[in-house]
């Protein structure tokens, strides 16, 4: 499985919790799935962890080469944790089908967040059916 694309972003959490102030239950609905949610609300820097998860979803579009644009839903895009506490990716919708267009198979992802900032960086693997 070779790379074929990378993805990197950096999100500034005062900025998501002014998103929560603002807009409340209505954004975080239309841009984190139940099961982000629930692990944000599971932790005490759930904002830290919410803004972590918008980086994942915008470093996955970077490395589609879309950005958000028509069909694309946030919620296409679903990060969770294994055992372990590692982040893994979960696509639906019409970012499944643009990754399925571009053969990717697998996408990586890593994320670090502090009280001000959160990063992530998501990698793509070539399908191996595809790209042999
Ligand atoms: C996993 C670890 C590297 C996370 O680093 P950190 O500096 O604590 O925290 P960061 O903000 O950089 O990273 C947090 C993110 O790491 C990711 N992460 C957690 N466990 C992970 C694992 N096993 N593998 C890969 N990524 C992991 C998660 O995405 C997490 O963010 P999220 O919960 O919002 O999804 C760290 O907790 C760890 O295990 N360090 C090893 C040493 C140790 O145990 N130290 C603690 C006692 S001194």
């Amino acid at each position: 499985m070779g790379i074929i694309a990378h993805g990197i972003d950096l999100v500034d959490c005062p900025r998501i919790e002014q998103m929560i102030e603002r807009h409340g239950e209505r954004f975080v609905r239309r841009v984190f799935t139940p099961a982000e949610q629930a692990y944000a609300e599971a932790n005490k820097n759930d904002v830290e962890k919410l803004a972590g998860r918008f980086a994942a979803k915008e470093a996955v579009l970077k490395l589609m080469g879309t950005g958000w644009r028509g069909k694309i839903a946030w919620t296409d895009i679903e990060i969770t944790n294994n055992a372990a506490g590692q982040p893994e990716v979960t696509l639906s919708g019409e970012v499944k089908r643009i990754a399925d267009e571009l053969g990717i198979g697998h996408i990586s992802i890593s994320i670090t967040h502090t009280a001000n900032f959160a990063i992530a960086s998501a990698v793509a693997l070539a399908d191996s059916n595809e790209h042999k």
